[in-house]
């Protein structure tokens, strides 16, 4: 089995990659699972363990399974997949009472986990292993449609800027009421606030915590879409047609709802309900959609002129920035406050599934000296300055956490 592993085995990463992760593997009670840099961040992410799998499915498929299987055991009965799982609780990193006694946070992260499953499985060809988790993930695709929408809007809707998984991106300044430049530290307080709002309010995200915080963010949309896609297919797969026809149908209405009510001026912006202007920030959120195929092929081209290519907007050095250089907001040096997970710095500096994401989009749609031009930039990231948190696009210097796994998505990036 392992044969049909080993072209993509010859990557100049490999050895740096596989020891990275190989460091960062955990166990606990029977579950293995994989942190994403072992001082800085020693639990389990949802979104990050899904970039886990993704890595692990080019030399090591069993262990993708495994780290989706672990991150599915903390499922809520209503669904939800919590974005932290603290398996071993290290009092110095994020000491939050989250108000439960679950051993997890009480929000999400991009909810990734179809797609990866469905990526996984293309690799492995393992029925069992899929028919084992498709349940949870039908479950977990059901909280998001039911708790993540608001009546009569297909689209799906964060309670917290941390759910987005890009914790400060000013994408979430209007919502959380901050200037384009602001201290970090008043950042953070206004998320860990939000912690607290949706504590009171018994952890429901469209009755009450919505009221406080209510962002419908591009890429989180997009990523999901994706998902719901995947597990359409992953229904078909294990000959569930019914389901598979009815999450076709639910992706397509997002993808319309998208159209209708987030794209403007040849960009899909973030929205905060319906009664609220789009959000004017240019963020690496420009390019999310192609992830999903959501512009029109002249859409594309135009976007990727207008600001891929742009020294004003995302061409640096290094690429490419997760917010445009014209932006007020961009601010691509490390902030000098307090242990990287207080600071995970979204308004400039590149991170690595950014990347991903965006190469993958632009192959998608066939630009693929873009894409090409993308890739050289992410491995002369890693040869200058190895697996870093962020990097700073304008030197490439390596920032926030170190032995930090998501440069192995280097392997998805063909
Ligand atoms: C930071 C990132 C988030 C990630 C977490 C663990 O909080 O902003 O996206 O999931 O670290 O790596």
């Amino acid at each position: 089995m392992i044969d049909r592993y080993n072209e993509t085995m010859e990557s100049e990463f490999l050895p740096l990659i596989k020891s990275t992760m190989a460091n960062n593997q955990r166990k606990s009670g029977g579950h293995f699972y994989t942190v994403p840099s072992d001082r800085a961040y020693p639990y389990q992410w949802l979104w990050d363990s899904c970039w886990h799998a993704l890595i692990y499915s080019y030399y090591q498929p069993e262990l993708a399974e495994k780290e989706i299987e672990t991150l599915l055991t903390k499922q809520w009965e209503n669904g939800m997949v919590p974005h932290v799982i603290y398996w071993e609780r290290d009092h110095d990193v994020y000491p939050v009472d989250w108000g439960v006694d679950t051993n997890t946070t009480t929000l999400i992260q991009p909810p990734v986990i179809a797609y990866t499953a469905l990526r996984i499985f293309e690799k492995t060809s393992n029925t069992d292993w899929l028919q084992r988790i498709f349940p949870k993930l039908v479950k977990w695709h059901e909280y998001l449609a039911r708790e993540r929408q608001l009546p009569n809007r297909n689209i799906y809707g964060i309670i917290n800027p941390d759910e987005s998984g890009e914790d400060n991106s000013p994408r979430f300044d209007i919502a959380l009421d901050l200037p384009p430049i602001h201290d970090v530290e008043e950042n953070q307080k206004k998320r860990f606030a939000l912690f607290d709002v949706h504590k009171q309010n018994a952890f429901k995200a469209n009755q009450g915590t919505h009221e406080h915080f209510w962002v419908e963010d591009v890429p989180f949309n997009i990523f999901t879409l994706e998902s719901v896609r995947s597990l359409s297919r992953i229904a078909e797969i294990l000959g569930d047609q019914t389901k598979s026809d009815q999450l076709l149908q639910q992706a397509d209405q997002t993808a319309e709802d998208l159209r209708r009510y987030c794209f403007s001026d040849g960009v899909f912006l973030s929205a905060m309900g319906p009664s609220q202007p789009l959000i004017e920030v240019d963020t690496w959120a420009h390019f999310a959609p192609l992830f999903a195929g959501l512009y029109s092929p002249e859409e594309a081209s135009e976007l990727i002129d207008k600001y891929f290519n742009s020294p004003r907007h995302f061409s640096t050095p290094f690429s490419i920035p997760t917010v445009s250089q014209s932006d007020e907001a961009y601010a691509p040096t490390e902030p000098d406050f307090g242990q990287p997970w207080q600071h995970p710095h979204w308004r400039g500096p590149i991170w690595m599934v950014v990347n991903w994401c965006v190469y993958q989009g632009l192959k998608r749609y066939g630009f693929n000296e873009e894409a090409a031009k993308l890739k050289t930039s992410t491995e002369e990231l890693i040869r200058k300055s190895g697996m870093r948190e962020y990097y700073h696009p304008e030197t490439g210097q390596g920032m926030g956490a170190d032995r930090f796994t998501w440069a192995g998505l280097i392997l998805d990036m063909n």
